[in-house]
């Protein structure tokens, strides 16, 4: 008996490293791989994507500056804090003079990309954002993200033009019966329409998923990866679900770590040069949840310079991490010499161009 049961676990061990090594993952393959809860065959799959990180990214860690400039969202997302219906959320709006001084304190604390972030809010018109991103570009040395939600083609166009470099659009998830059931305005088709029209005009374009919604199944994420895969992503985010007290989600519980950790390490393995953030979720999900990220294949962090009189109001879930972002990007330089990484010093554009 104990015979057989040391060859069954030395299959096993030779499944792992079997697919591992493979040059291209199937649908079960990564299956296999988010299903393991063995710790030492874990360790083994983070330690893999670890090694495929280095190869691909090396060991610098890039940092992106985040500025929550709007919480008003037209969209009405079941598990988001700042959808429409959530009535008891007060919502504020920064002043496109305000943004632009948040960007230059982003950049004169060395950090060289620029993140724009709001919920959908029309009320920042395309002449608005195109004016906040010519003003960020003659002030500061950066590239920009934009990550504004669902707008128009011509806005996209609009905003390349002037100057935009990167534009996030989670697809949130592969599951077209949950995706229908979260969104009542948004459509799938037309979320990844928008995310390929974005890559078709030259913006370095980042996608991804929440990991932990009600009736998601492991198969679902192993869709999610092969979905950023298919979507050519040049930034990919695996975050986890965390319930937000003011949504419909309440009551359902946090994502687990390990299937988080677990996400992030075979979307390294499979999409290998690829940003992938550790998550301020994640850091929200446990307070080693940063440093675990970089260990499993995370090569971004995204401080948060929202200024302070807003940032508790950006409230996408709860108990959300705040923090003085000059304390933190020191801390986190920190950190990362700790783990014999290193802070980027260049804008840490896309690994595909
Ligand atoms: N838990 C985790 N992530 C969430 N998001 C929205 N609500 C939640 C939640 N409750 C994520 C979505 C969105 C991004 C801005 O925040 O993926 O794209």
């Amino acid at each position: 008996m104990k015979i057989e049961l040391e060859t069954k676990s030395y299959t096993e061990k030779a499944n792992l490293y079997q697919i591992l090594n493979k040059e291209e993952l199937s649908k079960n393959d990564i299956v296999y791989l988010l299903s393991l809860n063995d710790k030492p065959d874990t360790e083994i799959l983070f330690q893999h994507a670890d090694e495929v990180r280095k190869k691909f990214c090396g060991d610098d860690i890039h940092l992106r500056g985040i500025i929550e400039f709007s919480n008003f969202c037209e969209a009405d997302c079941v598990y988001c804090g700042l959808r429409k219906s959530n009535a008891t959320l007060e919502r504020y709006r920064i002043s496109i003079d305000e943004i632009i001084t948040t960007a230059k304190k982003i950049y004169s604390a060395g950090i060289r990309t620029i993140v724009l972030q709001s919920g959908e809010d029309p009320h920042y018109t395309k002449d608005d954002i195109t004016k906040i991103i010519e003003a960020i570009k003659q002030n500061c040395d950066v590239a920009i993200t934009l990550s504004l939600g669902e707008r128009t083609f011509e806005e996209y166009d609009e905003w390349k033009q002037a100057g935009a470099d990167r534009y996030l659009l989670k697809h949130e998830t592969a599951n077209l019966k949950i995706y229908s059931s979260l969104h009542s305005k948004q459509k799938l088709e037309e979320r990844l329409n928008h995310i390929r029209y974005l890559k078709s005009i030259g913006f370095q374009t980042g996608s991804g998923n929440i990991i932990g919604l009600p009736k998601q199944t492991i198969e679902d994420i192993a869709d999610d990866i092969l979905l950023c895969k298919e979507l050519d992503c040049d930034m990919c985010s695996f975050s986890p679900f965390i319930p937000s007290p003011e949504t419909p989600f309440r009551d359902i519980p946090p994502a687990e770590l390990s299937l988080t950790l677990k996400t992030m390490a075979v979307a390294r393995i499979v999409l290998k040069n690829v940003h992938i953030p550790a998550t301020t979720a994640l850091s929200t999900l446990s307070p080693e949840g940063r440093k675990l990220g970089l260990q499993v294949g995370a090569n971004v962090i995204m401080p948060n310079f929202t200024p302070d009189e807003y940032k508790d109001k950006y409230r996408i879930y709860a108990n959300k991490k705040t923090y003085d972002p000059i304390n933190y990007v020191k801390e986190l330089k920190e950190l990362i010499s700790s783990m014999g990484r290193r802070v980027a010093e260049d804008k840490g554009h896309s690994l595909k161009i």
